[in-house]
């Protein structure tokens, strides 16, 4: 069974799934997207997934390519389609192909829309959360509205590739004033020595993650007291525990920082009942 992939209301052969040269997603990053989970067949939390896609959309003043009822079938179908059990969807929508020029294009230009699916192997993921991974921490370089979920990622592409070539997983952001904002791809958080949960509160600063959201109400449900507030590197060194959330890891521990190990260097536990707790909290479709 081969891969296909939606294109502005047609599926094509994941091979012949382009795009036009002047999309403005292509020339200019003009577009945003989500990543959701699927897990045993269904949507993760597709409901805040596009509650987010709406409000981006919305600050970028691009309209919705499809009426929300038409996208949630779209989504569906390229899960089943792509006969994917556990993996993620992934959603763009850019401001359309037009002329190229820095401002809008004509009133009635279509927003363009690519909808793809891909499986992932759980239990590499759970293997990984055994271990437990690595970070290294990057200077804050993005734009001033991270909390736009925007295709435009150089600099987490960047701090990506810093965290692979020193043999971690993650990258941290960090502020000038030294606090860590996020990950390239994940939100960040920290066990404290008082067993307080911490992590820095949403603003435009941050991306709203989704598994954050969830990740808050597992914490609530478990006892757990969650602080939002900004940490710095140094007290994710003196952490009892340190891990990250995004869909694409649920909630996964951090046991390095910049080469120094986090809590000796093992998952910690709080951490590993967040994982264990985070898809009964989740809304599946
Ligand atoms: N990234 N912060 C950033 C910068 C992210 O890119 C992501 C998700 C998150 C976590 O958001 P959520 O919990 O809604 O996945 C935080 C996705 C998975 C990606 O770019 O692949």
């Amino acid at each position: 069974m081969s891969r296909v992939v939606y294109v502005n209301g047609q599926w094509r052969p994941f091979r012949s799934a382009v795009v036009h040269v002047e999309d403005r997603g292509y020339q200019f990053a003009d577009g945003v997207y989500e990543v959701c989970e699927v897990r045993g067949g269904r949507l993760v939390d597709e409901r805040r997934h596009t509650d987010r896609l709406v409000r981006s959309l919305s600050e970028l003043r691009i309209s919705l390519p499809l009426p929300l009822s038409a996208l949630s079938v779209v989504l569906h179908e390229a899960v089943r389609r792509n006969r994917v059990r556990d993996g993620l969807v992934y959603l763009q929508v850019t401001r359309g192909v037009a002329r190229r020029d820095h401002g809008f294009p004509p009133p009635g230009t279509r927003p363009s829309l690519v909808v793809s699916a891909k499986r992932i192997d759980p239990a590499a993921g759970e293997a990984a959360a055994r271990a437990g991974i690595a970070v290294v921490t990057v200077p804050e370089t993005r734009w001033a509205r991270v909390d736009i979920k925007a295709i435009a990622l150089l600099p987490n592409v960047l701090a990506k590739q810093a965290a692979r070539e020193q043999g971690a997983r993650e990258a941290w952001f960090v502020d000038r004033d030294g606090f860590v904002t996020e990950g390239a791809s994940s939100n960040a958080w920290i066990v404290t020595g008082q067993g307080e949960l911490a992590t820095r509160p949403v603003g435009p600063d941050i991306l709203r993650g989704i598994s954050r959201e969830v990740v808050k109400e597992v914490a609530a449900a478990a006892g757990l007291t969650l602080v939002e507030r900004p940490f710095t590197v140094a007290e994710a060194l003196a952490a009892r525990e340190a891990f990250v959330t995004a869909a694409s890891q649920i909630v996964m521990p951090v046991v390095r920082i910049d080469g120094h190990p986090v809590a000796g260097g093992a998952p910690g536990p709080v951490a590993a009942r967040l994982r264990a707790a985070f898809h009964r909290h989740a809304e599946f479709s």
